[in-house]
């Protein structure tokens, strides 16, 4: 089988990889987000051509209000300073999630990072933020209840294409294999439609010590999997 098209990943493990460190929770997380840039360039020079990340859960907002804003502050910084790198490496950058929930400067340099790499071709990055797969699903279903409600939709022609049509991913391969950092084995309510039938790939190392071979490691163990598709319709 070869190089997955769409790699997931739950960034796990930046708290625990600080604390072992002696570091506060907080470089855990600056270090996992400078790994995230070189994993970005890593994966598309093996052939990947989707990488979708879990940057903050809808779940994520219960943490200590210092830290919340620690990791709001981090995204400010990556909408602002990566267009140019975006640029460089021909990134399509698109964030997924609820974005009404979001403070309205942040929601502005997401639009201008998404607005300014939304033609490039190289890798597709989908970073998720304020996302909780649920709730994603939840905001679907509302939509093609305002649908049906208008009488431009009706109920027995709701299928799968249009559940898939109205999540935040609407357009984007489902993702092939769905690696995990830090020895936790949960989905912890990421992508939860789209990841239906990826295979899942659970690493002990933290999100910041993750490197390219330990994203070649996970990439050969799924290239040896024995893949059945199921219903799915190869792409
Ligand atoms: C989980 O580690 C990680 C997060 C909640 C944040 C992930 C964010 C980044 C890697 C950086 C920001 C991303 C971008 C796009 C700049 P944890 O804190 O739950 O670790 P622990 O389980 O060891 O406590």
């Amino acid at each position: 089988m070869s190089v997955p098209n769409h790699v997931a990943i739950i960034l796990d493990g930046n708290g625990r990889w600080a604390k072992a460190k002696g570091l506060p929770r907080t470089a855990g997380h600056v270090q996992g987000a400078k790994t995230l840039e070189q994993i970005c360039e890593d994966a598309y020079h093996m052939g990947i051509n989707y990488l979708t990340v879990y940057a903050f859960s809808t779940e994520n907002w219960t943490r200590p209000d210092s830290e919340v804003a620690m990791l709001m502050e981090l995204l400010r910084n990556y909408m602002k300073n990566s267009i140019k790198r975006a640029q460089k490496n021909n990134m399509c950058v698109r964030v997924i999630g609820d974005k009404s929930g979001l403070a309205e400067d942040l929601r502005t340099s997401i639009e201008k990072l998404e607005q300014a790499t939304q033609y490039n071709t190289g890798l597709h990055f989908q970073i998720a933020i304020n996302y909780g797969g649920r709730d994603e699903i939840r905001r679907a279903v509302v939509k093609l209840a305002d649908k049906v409600a208008a009488g431009v939709l009706k109920p027995e022609e709701i299928d799968d294409k249009k559940i898939a049509a109205e999540l935040d991913t609407a357009g984007l391969p489902d993702p092939d294999l769905l690696i995990r950092t830090s020895g936790e084995q949960r989905i912890s309510n990421y992508l939860l439609w789209q990841a239906s039938y990826a295979e899942l790939y659970f690493t002990s190392v933290f999100w910041p010590d993750f490197d390219k071979n330990e994203l070649a490691k996970a990439v050969e163990v799924y290239e040896k999997r024995d893949r059945r598709y199921g219903l799915v319709e190869e792409e």
